[in-house]
């Protein structure tokens, strides 16, 4: 089982930007413990983060039928790429978006996600454990589902 989690834009300063909001985590540090989570459930967990629309889009496009599952934060693209959106239903991998900030709980420009309608699920406000949770799912949900 192959699984894709993707960082979008400024999430390479987690640690240094606004840690009140998301937290004192580096992603290396968040990643690496993903990382140990997917050796220990068995599956292959490959990552990018990028600051660059396109490079996530092409991300998600190579992903097709290379990966299973995608979990996605899509930082600020959340709130304003359709492109990202078609992306994702252009390849029809099921996803799960996640947010170390509660989104609902800010501006009312973050209420909004171009992409949860077409989520499997959408997780955001439990910090640096909603990727574990992620995971945790993305697994469960491929191991009914791919066999
Ligand atoms: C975020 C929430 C977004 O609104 C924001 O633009 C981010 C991070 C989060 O993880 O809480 O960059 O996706």
């Amino acid at each position: 089982l192959r699984i894709l989690l993707l960082n979008g834009p400024n999430l390479n300063m987690l640690g240094i930007r606004e840690p009140a909001t998301y937290g004192a985590a580096t992603l290396q540090h968040i990643v690496d413990a993903l990382q140990q989570q997917a050796t220990a459930a068995g599956v292959t967990l490959q990552t990018l983060q990028s600051n660059a629309e396109h490079v996530l889009i092409d991300a998600i496009q190579q992903s097709y039928q290379q990966q299973d599952f995608i979990i996605i934060n899509p930082g600020a693209f959340t709130h304003t790429s359709v492109a990202l959106r078609d992306a994702l239903l252009s390849v029809a991998i099921p996803f799960i978006e996640v947010h170390l900030s509660n989104i609902h709980a800010r501006e009312s420009f973050r209420h909004h996600s171009y992409l949860s309608d077409i989520a499997k699920g959408v997780i955001c406000g439990l910090g640096a454990k909603g990727y574990h949770f992620a995971l945790d799912a993305a697994v469960s949900y491929l191991q009914t589902h791919n066999q």
